[in-house]
């Protein structure tokens, strides 16, 4: 393709991804279809000629959008908000069109510079002191693995460049509540620690760790000759978005010499809000965070900010330095190849720079709010609605829900939980998850997409009295 067939298909893609952002109301949410169908309508060998563009296009339309799930669609309440702002979109275009892997800061310095830059942006948005410095990661999973790999280097005093964990004489511990995301058990896995060395602490009533009990667990650990290594808590549990008490955590981890690493994935952007700040209280405590811009605050995927205060330390654990990725300037400048596990890099900070730019702190924060509103509207209607009932706190933009006619409970009301939002989502008209809670299946539903409004929240109260009549 030359620059010439560039520029005239780009416009045709810019304009179709417009298109289909203004239309995406039009689709059914989720895509409903067997697994197979997409693939089934691919040529099974690759063509041997040139094909024409528009040819692509036309499958673009054919094939493929009918196998999108429109995460952008006003009524799109599964998971999270995973909101891919236009402006962010624009950045990421850049990002691939200027076509460059950051390996270290001499083969990309604006990459190592502007991300630097955006980084700090974002420290001072969600009201981090200047002890934080941060690094783009691609996941919140990736972020979370790197900080149990950066608590078991301290714990073990660098393990890893002797024998390992299999030289340690005592099985190094690792706590997390019950309701903490499964990366968090997949970090732990994958960082050598063991199942049976993953401690999931009870939570209270409102779902969050109950810090008496984390001491209890650390305490009989230190008895039974365990060592101790690192506490991750988390702001704003997948579940019903809980908020674990951090300063009492952060308390324990500086009594026993933990790290303590916070999982502010979903619940990460609301603190550009200063009114919620107060549900990472201690965070000044801990070791590292994560939080993911990709989610809520509408950067396109993939864009986890993971923010350490000992960043030698990180470097020592991470870096490996080949004689061919050695420059002048290594003394110099940030090589976040050794802040993390991938060697090459995108050019991510671009969507974040893109966005904020866009819509600046008080277009971000004035989004933020309306979803709460909008979730607090939502709860009310749930709590003053027989029959309806809210299951967890509304904290921030997610309502668990559930539809208890009086007949029902047990299995019998799972089942009718699993029915009803089963019909919701095969109806096209909205798209919500089922999850588990205290055993039992709920609904939650996840406000917060760009597009959603009050006004589609008030249609989606209806489209759940239909759905539980029967009438979808
Ligand atoms: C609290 C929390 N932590 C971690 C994750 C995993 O995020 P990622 O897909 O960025 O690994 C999620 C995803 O929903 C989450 O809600």
């Amino acid at each position: 393709m030359t620059p010439e067939d560039f520029r005239k298909y780009g416009h045709q893609i810019i304009d179709w991804i417009a298109d289909y952002r203004e239309n995406v109301e039009k689709h059914p949410v989720m895509a409903s279809l067997d697994p197979g169908a997409i693939a089934e309508k691919l040529p099974t060998t690759p063509p041997s000629d040139s094909e024409s563009f528009a040819a692509f296009l036309d499958d673009l339309n054919h094939i493929v959008l009918p196998g999108v799930t429109h995460w952008n669609h006003p009524h799109y309440y599964a998971y999270f908000p995973g909101n891919a702002t236009l402006s962010s979109i624009l950045g990421d275009i850049i990002c691939s069109g200027i076509g460059g892997i950051g390996l270290n800061w001499q083969s990309m310095p604006a990459l190592t510079e502007v991300e630097e830059v955006m980084c700090d942006w974002m420290r001072q948005m969600v009201g981090l002191s200047e002890q934080w410095q941060g690094v783009i990661q691609d996941t919140a999973s990736t972020s979370t693995l790197v900080a149990l790999l950066c608590a078991r280097e301290r714990t073990s005093n660098h393990c890893q460049v002797h024998s390992g964990l299999q030289g340690e004489k005592s099985p190094l511990i690792v706590y997390s509540s019950t309701q903490s995301h499964s990366s968090v058990k997949k970090a732990a896995l994958l960082a050598g620690f063991g199942l049976h060395n993953l401690r999931f602490i009870e939570t209270d009533d409102q779902f969050a760790l109950d810090a008496e009990s984390l001491r209890k667990t650390i305490k009989e650990d230190l008895v039974q000759g365990f060592k101790p290594c690192a506490i991750v808590a988390t702001t704003g549990t997948t579940g019903t978005t809980a908020i674990d008490p951090i300063a009492k955590m952060a308390k324990l981890a500086q009594q026993y010499n933990l790290w303590l690493h916070v999982d502010a994935a979903m619940a990460g952007s609301a603190m550009i809000l200063p009114e919620c700040r107060w549900m990472w209280e201690g965070i000044e405590q801990a070791d590292s965070l994560v939080l993911n811009p990709h989610k809520w605050l509408g950067i396109v995927f993939d864009t986890s900010l993971f923010y350490i205060k000992d960043s030698e330390h990180l470097i020592r654990v991470m870096s490996t330095n080949p004689s061919y990725l050695q420059t002048a300037h290594d003394d110099e400048a940030k090589n976040y190849r050794d802040w993390g596990i991938p060697l090459g890099r995108r050019f991510r900070a671009l969507k974040l720079w893109a966005l904020i730019r866009d819509q600046g702190i008080t277009g971000l924060q004035k989004r933020l709010r309306r979803d709460m509103e909008n979730a607090q509207w939502l709860k009310k209607q749930v709590e003053n609605m027989p029959h309806w009932q809210v299951l967890a706190p509304v904290i921030l933009q997610t309502v668990c829900v559930h539809h208890c006619p009086p007949h029902l409970a047990g299995d019998d009301l799972d089942k009718h939980t699993l029915d009803w939002v089963n019909r919701v989502n095969l109806s096209g008209k909205a798209y919500l998850i089922p999850a588990k809670l205290d055993g039992r299946w709920m609904v939650r539903i996840s406000i917060g997409a760009e597009a959603t409004t009050l006004e589609h929240v008030k249609s989606l109260w209806e489209i759940l009295q239909l759905a539980v009549a029967h009438k979808l």
